[in-house]
């Protein structure tokens, strides 16, 4: 099984890289489960039900988010009838929205879950360890993949390495920079950051001078989202169902 995992779609600029490059990714990797992360898809900030459907109808089985989840208050209107769409199991509010998604493939269950770093994140409710061992429990699965957003490396690789023989696949997001550590751990397939689809000319996917001005300045940003040409940033993982185990994980970046 081939899964195809899109790094944080940062506003327009990352829609339009994700929506032009998908026809050639599919036709390159002939991907079985396409997983893209929307948690900045709406100007840098959350998602919206017009650009969550617009990631339905490319295809994506399933929509992760993080830290912006709820920054559109529009999601309170969409969110629980959003199928396809999980949020952080262990980020407040906890009472909206769900955590896992489940699908079948191949007569498998295929579990994807979005978790949380506890390190430098805000509106943590509980350990990401132990909210992981606990969704284990809750909903049995063949296969599991988890987005973990987060920010720090060190949180990550420890999540990764306590897991990495009941999880077949642990992607980083979150941070917007993709990194060059993909490996197979035990019978999982990890990196710890994905990286951005968003404005390639930009810091992390906002206007490079508000950002310049602000750190040079001291002086507070309007969050302006640059739009300037989008990058795509994505992972392409192939997992072996009869063994459970992933066999192999692609790094892949498409800059304008
Ligand atoms: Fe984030």
């Amino acid at each position: 099984m081939k899964v195809l995992f899109v790094g944080d779609v940062v506003g327009k600029s990352g829609r339009n890289a994700l929506f032009e490059h998908l026809p050639f990714l599919k036709e390159k990797y002939n991907y079985d489960l396409l997983i893209v992360n929307g948690e900045n898809s709406a100007h840098g900030k959350g998602i919206t039900r017009k650009i969550y459907d617009s990631f339905v109808n490319a295809g994506a089985d399933c929509v992760t988010m993080g830290n912006h989840t709820f920054s559109k208050d529009n999601i309170f209107t969409f969110i629980e009838n959003a199928d396809r769409m999980i949020r952080p199991a262990n980020m407040s509010p906890v009472e909206y929205g769900k955590p896992v998604r489940i699908i079948e493939f191949e007569g498998r269950k295929i579990g994807i879950f979005n978790i949380y770093g506890s390190v430098y994140m805000d509106n943590v409710t509980d350990n990401p360890f132990k909210t992981m061992e606990r969704l284990i429990e809750e909903y049995p699965c063949d296969i599991r993949i988890v987005d973990f957003h987060g920010e720090a490396t060190s949180e990550k690789y420890a999540f990764m390495h306590y897991f990495c023989q009941k999880v077949q696949m642990i992607v980083g997001t979150h941070t917007h920079i993709q990194t060059a550590d993909e490996a197979i751990f035990g019978r999982c397939a990890f990196i710890c950051d994905v990286g951005m689809t968003g404005p390639y000319d930009s810091v992390l996917g906002r206007d490079k001078y508000e950002v310049i001005n602000m750190f040079y300045n001291e002086e507070p940003s309007r969050y302006t989202i640059s739009d300037n040409p989008g990058m795509l940033s994505a992972v392409i993982v192939d997992i072996d169902l009869d063994s459970e185990s992933a066999v192999s994980i692609e790094r892949i970046q498409i800059k304008p």
